[in-house]
């Protein structure tokens, strides 16, 4: 049974489902590692915006569902979403880490050493937007966790990096719930907004939102 600080650390959003069926969602998941564990601790203490343990299981998921061996994320902090990619991918797998802080790229190579996944990373400190633009193959699975004013640019970008039946995740499409605004000032609203309705309306994709923690977008290619 998780203690009362693990299911109410500062990772957890609020705002989305009532606070009870987020208690017990949170109560269900099964202790993690503890080089996870490490992470989430680190995460609560610092203020470090990390996706957590129910979505970590929904990525690791979606990636075991398809097979998925090639992953790009964009935004990776310190590491925690992309060691529940690097363990899904499996050996043989891989997984492009991006982040434009150089300090926490290097404390995310110590927690990728310590779990045992450092030979499926491929680490990038840099404009992750500018990277992928670069990449000459397609990927399975590219995950959209970057500063959100950056959405829109990353849903046109990420489209043709992306191969047929791959899945284009993004974390935080419902925003604390300020997605419901009616005239939301934010420029990070604003933009999710548009990112959600460019989602939907393409005729490339098809998507759901999952809303758990602070909104999962999972649309598949056609
Ligand atoms: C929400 S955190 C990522 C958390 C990570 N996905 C996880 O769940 O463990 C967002 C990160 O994106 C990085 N970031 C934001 N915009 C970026 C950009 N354009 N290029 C590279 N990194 C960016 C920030 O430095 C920050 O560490």
């Amino acid at each position: 049974m998780p203690n009362h600080t693990d299911i109410n650390a500062r990772w957890r959003m609020g705002g989305i489902t009532v606070p009870a069926v987020e208690d017990y969602l949170y109560s269900l998941l099964p202790p993690r590692d503890e080089v996870l564990t490490d992470i989430e601790d680190q995460a609560a203490k610092r203020d470090i915006p990390i996706v957590g343990p129910a979505v970590g299981r929904i990525l690791y998921q979606l990636a075991l569902m398809i097979g998925a061996k090639r992953v790009f994320e964009l935004g990776s902090a310190i590491g925690y979403s992309t060691i529940w990619w690097a363990r899904a991918v499996g050996e043989g797998g891989r997984v492009v880490y991006t982040d434009g802080d150089r300090k926490k790229a290097e404390e995310a190579r110590r927690y990728f050493d310590r779990a045992g996944v450092s030979g499926r990373i491929t680490l990038h400190t840099g404009d992750a937007l500018e990277f992928l633009s670069e990449q000459k193959e397609e990927y399975d699975i590219i995950f959209n966790d970057v500063d959100k004013e950056d959405y829109p640019r990353v849903f046109k970008l990420a489209l043709p990096h992306l191969r047929k039946g791959g899945l284009f995740v993004t974390d935080n499409v419902l925003w604390s719930g300020k997605v419901t605004q009616q005239d939301p000032s934010e420029a990070s609203t604003k933009a999710i907004l548009e990112f959600n309705r460019l989602l939907y309306s393409s005729q490339a994709l098809f998507t759901t939102i999952f809303p758990i923690r602070d909104g999962v977008a999972v649309a598949i290619k056609s």
